[in-house]
Formats: C-alpha cells, structure tokens, sequence
C-alpha cells in the first residue's frame, strides 16, 4: 500500500490515532458511559440492547466500547495498528469482554468476506478517506444482515466549505500560531483539556493526507445502487437542537428528500455544521 491513499492514511493514523484520548481518563465503565459524548448516546438509546454491532474504522474505539457497555456482540475494526492498540488498552483496562477489535481493510474484499453479519453496520467519518469512498460503501454493506440497519457519517461538499478556509487560513496567515490553533479547534470539540484528543483532531482536520466531501444525492444515488432504503439524516430537518433528536432518536424512517430539500438543506450546513465540519450522518436500511 506504501504511496497510494490507503498507504498514506494508514501511516497518518498510526502516527496520529483518532479520537484519541488520555486512557487515564477511563478508570472505569462508569466514566466511559459518563464521557460519552452526547451523539454516541443517542445512538445507544436508538439501537435495541439485543443487537449486534460493528463500527467500522473504530480509530481508538471509543465508541464501539460504549456500546458495548450494554450490549453482548460488538465489533470495532479499523487498519491502523496504533489506533486499534489504543483501543485494545481501553478493552483490556475495563474489561470490556463483549468487544472484539480486528485489523481490517474496508477496501480488501477478502478480509471483509471474512467477517460475520450484523444488524447495525456505523461508518462514521472514514469513506471520505479511503480514496474509493463507493467501493468501500459497497464492502461495508456486505457485512450487514438482510433489513439491517447502517449509518455513515462523511463531509459535506457545502458544508466543508468554512473549515476548508480556516485550513487555509491556518496554514498561511495564522501559520504556527498556538492561540489561533486552539480557537479553531475549541470550535470543534469545545475544549482541548484532554490534550491526546485536542491533538488528535487537530491532525485529523487540518493535517489530513487526504479527504473527499459529498452530497446527499450522491449518498442516495449509492443508496439505490445498491439496494438500500433511505431512513434519515442528522443534522435533521425537524430539530433546530440536539435535545429535540435525542428524543425522536435515530434510524426513524423519513420521507426521501427532494433536490430542492437537498439544496435548501446542504446550503444551510454551510453555516449550521461548520462548527463541526460540514460533517453529516445518513442512515439507512438494507433491503
Ligand atoms: C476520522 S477517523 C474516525 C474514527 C471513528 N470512527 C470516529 O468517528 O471517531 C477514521 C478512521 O478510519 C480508519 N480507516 C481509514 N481508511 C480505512 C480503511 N481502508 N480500512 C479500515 N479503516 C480505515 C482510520 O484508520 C481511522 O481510524
């Protein structure tokens, strides 16, 4: 793999695991579950406790462990080995004897055929940097059930558009700057005392060696190509706040969005999800 995309994405997570964290943090499952950022725990309260997961390009693992505080069979897989050693250390720390962690290549048909079914397949901000974000759709699919569910998280082509000039920025006029750095960075994760993890994102959003962005109708043209049935997005169009989706919970079937809902929708992220980097989430059904 060394020199093509996947030789330097691989290389840049070993050096720079993601999410990263100070492992001291989690002293035991209690704190895990009291850390868990507020989307991981919508998700475990929208999945039901007898279902089995994988969350594909796990990074260090943190939320594969979360949901595995509750659950009996759930898969982190990812092909970087520091991420996947990171989140080995979390697993064996707190005893985490429902989760299984294993080097996998989304894009290596073999391994994939290897693995077993599921019925929730989480994809969350890895397509975008595969360099085949389809091919990598298609493998993912392979390992879900039949009317099983899956959820996949990737930069928008509109809503990128404000990080892409503080990446700029930050590399040109502002170069090297602590406080600047900071400031964006605080912008995305809203503190950077956990410094593992303020480096962390750092890296992965500004020092990238490589990221695409998408739109929703690409996602939906993948959808019906390969038999696929659209459930929902988040950011949603109903809520204007979190807690509002927290109560009307994932996976809930929604009416397709129209081009000119898709427009409307991807204009507004420039603004609404540029704090988190264009960053959306698509949930569907396999057929
Ligand atoms: C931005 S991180 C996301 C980590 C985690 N899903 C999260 O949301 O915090 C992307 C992860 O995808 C993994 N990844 C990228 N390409 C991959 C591939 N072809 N096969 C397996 N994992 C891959 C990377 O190693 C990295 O851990």
């Amino acid at each position: 793999m060394k020199g093509t995309i996947g030789g330097k994405v691989q290389k840049f997570y070993n050096e720079t695991p993601f999410p990263d964290y100070e492992l001291e943090r989690f002293e035991n499952k209690e704190q895990l579950r009291i850390l868990a950022y507020p989307f991981a725990e919508t998700l475990d309260r929208s999945i039901p406790k007898d279902a089995s997961i994988i969350d594909v390009g796990t990074g260090t693992g943190q939320l594969s462990a979360f949901l595995s505080l509750k659950r009996k069979n759930v898969w982190g897989i990812d092909f970087s080995d520091s991420s996947l050693k990171k989140a080995n250390a979390l697993k064996e720390k707190l005893k985490l004897d429902t989760l299984t962690l294993k080097k996998v290549n989304i894009l290596n048909d073999n391994e994939i055929e290897k693995l077993p079914k599921f019925d929730y397949v989480l994809c969350m901000g890895v397509l975008h940097h595969t360099g085949n974000p389809k091919k990598a759709f298609r493998n993912i699919l392979k390992l879900l059930k039949p009317n099983g569910k899956i959820a996949i998280g990737l930069y928008n082509k509109y809503g990128r558009i404000p990080l892409k000039i503080r990446i700029f920025l930050a590399k040109t006029i502002f170069r090297n700057n602590q406080k600047v750095k900071d400031y964006f960075i605080r912008l995305q994760i809203g503190e950077i005392k956990d410094k593992e993890r303020a480096r962390g994102w750092w890296n992965d959003q500004y020092e990238h060696p490589h990221e695409s962005t998408h739109t929703i109708g690409e996602v939906l043209d993948w959808f019906k190509k390969y038999n696929v049935k659209y459930l929902q997005t988040v950011p949603n169009t109903k809520f204007s706040n979190g807690t509002d989706l927290e109560c009307y919970g994932l996976f809930n079937k929604e009416r397709k969005p129209t081009i000119v809902h898709r427009a409307y929708n991807q204009l507004k992220w420039i603004y609404t999800t540029h704090k988190e980097g264009g960053y959306w989430i698509t949930m569907g059904e396999r057929k």
